[in-house]
């Protein structure tokens, strides 16, 4: 009904996640509180695979980049529906590997991956290195060496396209930290150097233009980009390369007016493109890798918050002060992020007043969305931010000494704390 199809409304007028009223999870749990519907994720999941499976023949694996939200429970559900997984930090690959998720679909990224992190991920076997840069590499054939093993590697590669989204996420073009520049002929020197190293072993190549992204076409073009580039190499090389990750990225609704691709639509072109390309440069269709974040978990999540106070300035805008704030959302402050925010105990009533919703930090841009309609809204109200799955609690910080908020699970009906609140203790556990 609102954004997701988890939300509802009951007979109380009150939100419903996955059948849970907002109102009661509020209550129980206090506020702040991050609410994460398993249904919609499992749902979102076998979305994911069932689209491999229907135009690519199943010949590829799901992972999901963890950044978006980790922990240990998001890795047991990802475990249970088979997904890869993509992390970035030793501290998403110890979540992960506290759960014995199978190390052989974990994928390992980051432009600068430390000696103590590259030591780690050989040590637990995880399944791919995707490198970023010519250093890494050297770093990875030593390592590697000295842990007598041989380490499954892709490259990042810029395909070099411009997603048409927020400049802050834009990652596939060529002023990027991120990966290899296929216009200078840098690509082509890593892969060349990657086939060099006695204890790498080249399996792939990588590229991930942006986020949020709502069109199909620049991902296609990134895939033909790729194709043509994996015939260059086995043209002037010999080197073939079996493995092409197409990266993440699928945009998600944050207000009723976004309307992302169904993933079924984005598969079936981006196959279509893949197949094309393998019949008309004589290559064999590489396994694919796809690394979704976002529209996993983004819709899955709603964050609820206490109104404490309202201060209307006339002729200029009403502040509704919330018990959270930048420190749970900071999505607003980073990129003037939009959301859908509701009143959750009047859900059923017209949403005709105009607020801004701010938060409790001592900051004035700690706002978590701006001029936006919601129900008639009194002190006491809970207020409801959709949409905040991802990105959002794995972005949190403790700026004001705030304590990190709780994370509730729910599913058919049933809540469970999957993440504790913090507590003034838990704050001052590294303080000497
Ligand atoms: N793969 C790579 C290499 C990435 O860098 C990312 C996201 C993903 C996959 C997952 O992308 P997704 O499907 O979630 O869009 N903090 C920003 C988003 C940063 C995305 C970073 N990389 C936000 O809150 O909008």
């Amino acid at each position: 009904m609102f954004v997701a199809d988890c939300l509802n409304v009951n007979e109380k007028g009150h939100l419903t996640i996955s059948g849970c009223d907002t109102v009661a999870l509020a209550k129980e749990y206090g506020t702040p509180v991050y609410v994460m519907s398993e249904d919609e994720i499992r749902k979102t999941c076998r979305m994911y695979r069932d689209s491999i499976t229907e135009y690519y023949h199943g010949r590829g694996l799901v992972c999901y980049a963890s950044k978006a939200f980790c922990c240990k429970e998001m890795c047991r559900i990802m475990k249970e529906e088979g997904m890869g997984l993509d992390v970035v930090s030793g501290g998403e690959l110890y979540t992960a590997m506290q759960v014995q998720f199978p190390p052989e679909k974990i994928q390992f990224h980051g432009n600068n991956k430390t000696e103590a992190e590259i030591k780690m991920a050989l040590n637990y076997n995880v399944g791919h290195f995707v490198v970023d840069n010519i250093s890494e590499l050297e770093t990875i054939d030593r390592l590697a060496g000295e842990a007598g093993k041989i380490a499954n590697v892709s490259l990042r590669i810029k395909p070099g396209i411009d997603a048409h989204t927020h400049q802050f996420i834009m990652t596939g073009q060529i002023d990027s930290k991120f990966g290899f520049a296929l216009e200078t002929g840098e690509a082509l020197e890593a892969v060349k150097a990657a086939s060099s190293y006695a204890h790498i072993r080249l399996r792939g190549l990588h590229n991930h233009i942006g986020s949020q992204i709502f069109d199909v076409d620049p991902f296609v073009a990134a895939a033909e980009v790729m194709m043509d580039f994996i015939a260059q190499i086995k043209q002037e090389t010999g080197i073939v390369i079996e493995d092409l990750n197409l990266g993440g990225g699928f945009g998600i609704k944050y207000l009723e007016s976004d309307q992302p691709v169904p993933y079924g639509d984005y598969m079936k072109a981006v196959s279509a493109a893949i197949f094309q390309k393998c019949d008309a440069l004589g290559l064999d269709v590489p396994y694919i890798y796809m690394e979704p974040g976002r529209s996993i978990v983004g819709e899955a999540g709603i964050t609820l918050y206490t109104v404490g106070s309202i201060k209307h300035i006339p002729n200029i805008r009403t502040y509704v002060s919330v018990d959270g704030g930048m420190c749970d959302n900071p999505r607003y402050i980073l990129y003037q992020a939009d959301y859908t925010v509701l009143v959750a105990n009047k859900a059923d009533q017209e949403r005709d007043t105009k607020i801004t919703v701010a938060g409790k930090c001592c900051e004035s841009g700690d706002l978590i969305q701006e001029h936006t309609l919601v129900q008639d809204v009194e002190v006491g109200d809970i207020l409801a931010v959709l949409s905040t799955g991802a990105y959002n609690y794995s972005m949190a910080s403790h700026y004001n000494r705030t304590p990190k908020a709780p994370v509730v699970m729910v599913k058919d009906g049933k809540a469970r704390v999957i993440i504790r609140g913090e507590t003034f203790e838990d704050l001052l556990r590294c303080d000497v």
